[in-house]
């Protein structure tokens, strides 16, 4: 299959990931360009990549066939619409738009432009939430019961240096735990009403350092979350699935789904059944049952479903419009009850 002609917008923290990603896969992706008006290329590794300051310019002249938005969350949708003007397929970083109005405008103009999109949710690709994803679907839990998500560190404090962190959307909820929500999304279905409580107690900021949240899926079952970066803790998916070299090893669970037949803990996989088939209830014993999985990179698995996609025409992970849903429930976190906006 033939390599996809790329360009990488924004070569901060998550967009170098993405450039080493492309140069680490040459069958799947050549890097064509890379555009930052602020950063200097001089330490970074391009494998003869072409260096750009502005971005139209770039896609003018070097008309890649597709494009990684890694810029901050305010640029995605103008990127995405530059991208979709020309046709270009993209994949940008989450969350999808820093708004939803932006986020439904975005979801119109890739329509109507035809091109192919992912949104940068890259722990769908994980092994283990495949696996987690395969034995709901096969029904190894019975039908699904209720959902319950821990995302607890403590986030030094020099990381509160950059001011915008401290502000309105620079929190846990739309950094991290719109991972999670997306993750709950995709394993228990469709959210049907959200509430929560924000805190800023431990930090003192105007955005939040700590948020639990109720949902309500579609099917019946119920979820909460709790996310924050003030608690020190073992229990961030992070943590578990060694997805991240930066978040050492903990060898715990953040996820825990409970079913009529079984339970799950995710991502150090335990699969919890009853010792016999049917033998079910709370005086019957349940055995527990490791289940390993070999660790794929999830952002290699990202880039090379973003060539089948493109190429192949396979469906996507987390095109635009799913990335806009996630964002919906996401900041609707915080409401009493809120039915997330439709996409
Ligand atoms: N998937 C993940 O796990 C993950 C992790 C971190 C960040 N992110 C997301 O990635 C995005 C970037 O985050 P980051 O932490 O890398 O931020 P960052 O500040 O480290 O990097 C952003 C880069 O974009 C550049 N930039 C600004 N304007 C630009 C423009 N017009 N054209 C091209 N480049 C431009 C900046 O100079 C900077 O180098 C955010 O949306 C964030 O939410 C996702």
């Amino acid at each position: 299959m033939k390599p996809l002609r790329m360009a990488v917008l924004g070569a901060g923290l998550v967009g170098r990931k993405h450039i080493k990603t492309i140069l680490s896969l040459p069958q799947v992706a050549e890097l064509a360009a890379v555009t930052d008006p602020m950063t200097d290329p001089a330490a970074l590794e391009l494998g003869g990549a072409q260096w750009f300051r502005d971005e139209k310019q770039m896609l003018d002249q070097i008309k890649p066939e597709a494009v990684i938005i890694a810029t901050p969350n305010a640029l995605h949708a103008g990127h995405g619409a530059l991208c979709c003007a020309r046709g270009i397929h993209f994949l940008v970083e989450k969350p999808v738009t820093a708004t939803l109005d932006e986020a439904a405008e975005l979801v119109r103009a890739v329509q109507e432009s035809g091109v192919k999109t992912l949104v940068g949710h890259h722990r769908r690709y994980l092994s283990v939430v495949q696996e987690a994803k395969r034995l709901i679907s096969q029904g190894a839990l019975g039908d699904l019961v209720a959902a319950s998500v821990i995302w607890s560190t403590r986030k030094p404090d020099d990381y509160f240096k950059v001011e915008w962190r401290t502000q309105t959307g620079g929190g846990p909820l739309l950094i991290n735990a719109i991972h999670e929500i997306d993750l709950l999304r995709y394993l228990c279905g469709d959210i049907r009403s959200i509430s929560g409580v924000k805190s800023n107690a431990r930090r003192g900021f105007a955005v939040e350092d700590t948020a639990a949240a109720l949902f309500e899926f579609a099917n019946g079952c119920l979820g909460t979350l709790i996310c924050s970066d003030a608690g020190f803790s073992p229990w961030t998916i992070e943590q578990g699935s060694g997805e991240n070299p930066m978040f050492p090893g903990s060898g715990q669970s953040a996820y825990r789904l409970t079913g009529t037949k079984g339970s799950l803990e995710l991502p150090v996989l335990r699969l919890w059944t009853a010792q016999a088939p049917g033998d079910i209830g709370w005086d019957r014993p349940i055995v527990r049952k490791a289940i390993d999985t070999p660790y794929h990179d999830p952002f290699q698995a990202q880039l090379s479903h973003f060539q089948r996609l493109i190429r192949l025409d396979e469906t996507p992970v987390v095109p635009v419009v799913e990335g806009a849903r996630t964002l919906a429930a996401t900041l609707a976190v915080g409401g009493q009850g809120k039915r997330p906006r439709e996409f």
